[in-house]
């Protein structure tokens, strides 16, 4: 379907809208493409102008996008939301793919997530929403710290949620939480404090136009720095999909296509439909009999998940970029989408991620071509002819390949001293383990 939107924009710097970026530059009909901020990555492709606004600035976006005769919007994360972009750009009769500030507040409230799931029936830990520090010792007094996990009620860049192994270890978080000190003040007014489960996690993405819902493959999400799972938790050092049918079986896969389906017609009988793309975070709970539990929702796409998911979806012949249009104008198509390609991403961390990422190192081997591999930027910056790190989360290495076990050589063949590399770089070398051959590990 020919779509008439010619001028679109993205909003965000990450290697999520890198992505979304390179969908709509090499669609036929899509003539120009903005990025607000975008990143050295966006600025390599042709069509695709970088403007240097804040992702906030909703005031100076709006003007932006009159200025520019800019027909279609899509947000990438979840601040532009908040701001409340999304409502301003559709007041002013824009086309926009990114949920409502209203709807997204299924990410910036765990209270609310929590409470919503509760009226919807949709499976979620148990929990206790507490507004005093007072009432959250009462609540942990008698239990066993390691099982439950506290999250601040707000948002806190993803760093809201701690699993305490000791008692004071619960007690000084819940107090760093409701002083504000701590967490980004993200627990100042609420505390969500949840059973912990154990099982894989599953991160599903939902698409839709606010009735009509589609669900990617699932992706899984590797949060720590180092191998094995350990190291200190971070925005994500890797991710792959589709999952093989041992992590996730028809069943299990049924269930989430129900929680999917609910999420989105809840929020619609709720009176604030969704439209965009729900994230929607499962752990297959061992304590439920492998049931998939909802342990939280985003309002975007997951960084670095779509850097996976989208060109898996275009690899089978998704035209990715009409896709996100379509669902923005209200009108998704009917599809089912299935990878015939497995795709894996590495991410290259700069050194002191992610406690003090150092800037300014020189990037090497980005100008050689890699075979079945795209470079994605996410903290770089293009100083004169080179290319520097800027950011915690330098670049994400995406291959692909028939079977996962031939995307991750293809992503690790471009990693390294003779292809892609910088002092002090950082990455995990067990991406997609779960689902790879043992002892085939690429360094
Ligand atoms: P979130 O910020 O909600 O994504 O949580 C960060 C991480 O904490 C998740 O990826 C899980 O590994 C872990 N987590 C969150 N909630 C739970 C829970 N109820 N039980 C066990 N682990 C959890
Ligand atoms: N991949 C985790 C996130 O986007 O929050």
């Amino acid at each position: 379907m020919p779509v008439e939107d010619t001028v679109v924009l993205v909003v965000g710097s990450g290697g999520r809208e890198h992505e979304l970026v390179r969908q709509l530059a090499w669609t036929a009909d899509i003539q120009k493409v903005y990025a607000i901020p975008g990143n050295a990555g966006t600025a390599l492709l042709d069509i695709v102008e970088n403007v240097d606004l804040s992702v906030t600035d909703v005031p100076a976006i709006v003007a932006f996008v009159h200025e520019h005769a800019v027909t279609t919007v899509l947000i990438g994360p979840e601040a532009p939301l908040l701001a409340g972009l999304s409502d301003a750009l559709r007041a002013e009769g824009i086309v926009v793919f990114g949920a409502s500030k209203a709807a997204a507040m299924l990410e910036a409230s765990k209270a609310f997530a929590a409470g919503f799931m509760r009226r919807q029936g949709i499976p979620q830990p148990q929990y206790w929403t507490v507004h005093s520090l007072e009432e959250a010792l009462e609540v942990i007094k008698e239990r066993d710290p390691t099982t439950y996990v506290l999250k601040a009620d707000g948002l806190a860049a993803g760093k809201g949620v701690v699993l305490p192994q000791t008692t004071y270890e619960a007690e000084e978080a819940l107090q760093l939480m409701f002083s504000g000190e701590g967490f980004d003040a993200a627990g100042k007014d609420g505390v969500v404090i949840q059973e912990r489960l154990h099982g894989p996690e599953v991160s599903a993405f939902a698409i839709s136009d606010g009735t009509n819902v589609i669900l990617l493959p699932f992706a899984q999400d590797h949060k720590r720095l180092l191998d094995n799972n350990e190291g200190p938790n971070t925005g994500g050092m890797g991710a792959y999909t589709p999952l093989p049918s041992y992590i996730v079986s028809e069943d299990q896969t049924a269930r989430i296509h129900a929680i999917a389906a609910q999420s989105i017609t809840g929020m619609a009988n709720e009176g604030n439909p969704y439209q965009g793309v729900l994230y929607i975070g499962l752990i297959l709970a061992e304590e439920r009999g492998g049931a998939p539990v909802v342990i939280e929702y985003n309002a975007r796409f997951g960084d670095p998940e779509a850097e996976v998911l989208l060109p898996a979806l275009s690899e089978s012949d998704v035209d990715v970029a009409h896709l996100l249009i379509q669902t923005a104008h209200g009108t998704l198509p009917a599809i089912h989408p299935s990878f015939k390609t497995s795709v894996l991403t590495v991410c290259l961390a700069a050194s002191g991620y992610p406690q003090t990422p150092r800037k300014g190192d020189l990037i090497e081997g980005l100008e050689n071509t890699y075979e079945n591999v795209i470079i994605h930027h996410a903290g770089t910056k293009k100083v004169d002819d080179t290319t520097l790190t800027n950011g915690g989360r330098v670049l994400y290495v995406t291959g692909f390949g028939p079977t996962l076990d031939e995307a991750a050589a293809h992503a690790y063949a471009a990693i390294g001293e003779n292809a892609i590399h910088f002092e002090g770089m950082q990455y995990r070398t067990d991406i997609g383990y779960q689902g790879r051959t043992p002892n085939t590990t690429v360094v």
